[in-house]
């Protein structure tokens, strides 16, 4: 596990091909085996594969997020928060396994910040995606995790980032 989280980066540049529908699977299920407070399991995904869609996304954000539009997947990462009020640490933990998976399956990935950020038109990121997707009030959307095939490769993280300063031993 080390190595996978030494190698993986954000990838915002994507190779034009599509994620296979068995790494597609694999992603969500992987998405869905963490664990979660009271084993409530408030995630909800919308998997938007299609360009015109992926284009309206790239305007969630205030500045735009280039990238998306040119992303092959985007998985849209819900909270229901009528089921818990741990939903934003439950389905963080979600979008990240899914991240962990990617990187796996030799696939590159980005987190997009949706939740509490504004979007280009005038209007909150969360709006602005429930619009035009179609999500219902109760759900809330907490970010887009953009995934393809890495188009060029970023450098590694290094063991010598990890600070020990921010470990306290028995105390702070
Ligand atoms: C909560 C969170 C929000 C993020 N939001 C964005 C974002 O909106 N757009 C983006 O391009 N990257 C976003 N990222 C990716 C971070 O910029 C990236 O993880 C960080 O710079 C460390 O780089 P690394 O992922 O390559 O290790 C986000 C990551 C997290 C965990």
């Amino acid at each position: 596990m080390l190595d996978l989280l030494l190698t993986r980066r954000s990838c915002r540049k994507f190779e034009d091909k599509a994620v296979e529908a068995e790494k597609k699977e694999k992603l969500l299920q992987a998405a869905q085996l963490g664990p979660t407070g009271k084993n409530t399991r408030p995630w909800e995904f919308v998997v938007v594969e299609k360009k015109e869609t992926l284009q309206k996304l790239g305007d969630c954000r205030q500045p735009n997020q280039p990238f998306l539009p040119k992303t092959p997947l985007a998985i849209v990462v819900l909270g229901n928060t009528q089921k818990t009020d741990t939903w934003i640490e439950d389905v963080s933990i979600a979008a990240v396994i899914m991240q962990l998976e990617a990187e796996k399956l030799g696939l590159g990935s980005c987190w997009v910040q949706i939740r509490l950020r504004e979007s280009n038109q005038g209007m909150s990121s969360e709006e602005y995606v429930r619009k035009l997707l179609g999500i219902p009030e109760y759900m809330a959307v907490l970010s887009i995790i953009a995934v393809g095939y890495p188009s060029g490769t970023m450098p590694a993280h290094q063991l010598d980032e990890v600070d020990q300063a921010k470990i306290h031993t028995e105390t702070y």
